[in-house]
């Protein structure tokens, strides 16, 4: 049971990479006045979160603009130092320097970003890209005629084909969908574990997300990596993800099965976003962004105390207002960081709106 990837052994339920109560705060900038004041400000951009992405499984990480979800792929992708938690690969706790340990890191964690343009090189072809990646990752083959079968087949795991018609293009002659194939492709071609996807479909076109989404899909059902998946929509998630995670001003507040988070979710945030994104054909619809409801989210620099979604919550009581709610296991492997479901407490009818 030592061997990297057992295969014949259905292994669904594989931890493949971990978050440990990981935590980022970047530093402000100081100005005049900080100086004077002797002030080191720090944006909290994530805080005591800790996530699971298991071999063969989509993890949906939702949430508004600014929650951090973006600085928790970097983490994954150990792109930046921690400031504290730990990530752990295959049960090994792994800080990727620089060098040779990052390149063994990122053969196995890759990471996929919004805007497939942005992240190839226009003066190039896709053939140079898929190359170029495979020879980075010592995975081109001996030989011309076994790199030209594997640029063939990365072209036709991302559905790209007839491979031969896509190979001498440059980014600009393929559509915003195929680019985003090329950069999964790409992506494959080290041979990866784990793909983890900001927002992989936000800026294609609304009649292609799905197409994109099912192929991220069936990667996860072949070649069983561990997706996961970020996203401002929830809906998506509902269709897209077996495991959703709900993410607020840089916490993780409710997490379970993509189905029970998205049809009857627990934590008032939660049940705020499905309510401004009530259709879930919506997938091929607008962005949920910018329709949160009531209310700002809060600012990093000084996070409300308590739990720091009670200044929007329609349900907060007193000690939200100062107590950080811990996470609240719920029936079926869900659970909410929600004071709600504290069940040791009195019921929860004194509230004081
Ligand atoms: N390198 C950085 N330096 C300082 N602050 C940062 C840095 N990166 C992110 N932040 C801050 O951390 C917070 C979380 O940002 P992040 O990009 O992770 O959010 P997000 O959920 O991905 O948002 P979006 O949905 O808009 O992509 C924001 O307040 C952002 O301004
Ligand atoms: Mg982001």
């Amino acid at each position: 049971m030592t061997t990297e990837q057992p295969k014949d052994v259905r292994t669904a339920t594989d931890v493949v990479l971990e978050a440990r109560s990981v935590t980022k705060h970047f530093p402000v900038r100081r100005t005049g006045k900080d100086l004077l004041a002797r002030r080191r400000r720090t944006v909290h951009a994530v805080d005591d979160v800790s996530l699971e992405l298991r071999r063969g499984t989509v993890t949906a990480l939702v949430g508004e603009s600014g929650s951090g979800k973006s600085t928790v792929a970097r983490l994954l992708a150990q792109l930046y130092p921690l400031t504290a938690g730990e990530i752990r690969l295959g049960g090994t706790a792994v800080k990727a320097g620089r060098g040779r340990s990052f390149r063994a890191y990122v053969r196995q964690v890759q990471l996929i970003f919004q805007d497939p343009f942005a992240s190839l090189n226009p003066v190039h072809t896709v053939r140079y890209h898929l190359t170029r990646a495979l020879r980075i990752h010592g995975r081109a083959g001996s030989g011309a005629t076994e790199l030209e079968a594997n640029l063939a087949a990365l072209l036709e795991r991302v559905q790209l084909t007839p491979p031969g018609q896509y190979l001498e293009k440059f980014p600009h002659e393929l559509s915003g969908g195929q680019r985003q194939r090329v950069a999964i492709a790409r992506a494959l071609a080290a041979g990866p574990q784990v793909l983890l996807a900001d927002e992989p479909v936000s800026m294609l076109d609304v009649s292609i997300r799905l197409g994109v989404l099912n192929l991220l899909r069936d990667l996860k059902e072949r070649l069983r990596l561990a997706i996961l998946y970020i996203t401002h929509d929830i809906a998506s998630a509902r269709y897209f993800a077996d495991t959703t995670l709900v993410m607020y001003a840089g916490r993780i507040v409710e997490g379970g099965d993509s189905e029970s988070v998205t049809q009857h979710p627990a934590h008032p945030y939660t049940q705020l976003l499905i309510a401004s994104a009530p259709d879930p054909g919506r997938i091929a619809g607008q962005e949920a962004r910018e329709e949160t409801g009531s209310g700002e989210p809060p600012s990093l620099i000084a996070p409300p105390p308590g739990c720091r979604f009670h200044p929007r919550c329609p349900q907060a009581m007193e000690r939200c207002r100062t107590e950080l709610p811990p996470r609240f296991d719920l029936a079926g492997g869900r659970w909410a960081a929600c004071w709600l479901y504290d069940t040791a407490a009195a019921p929860a009818k004194e509230e004081t709106k």
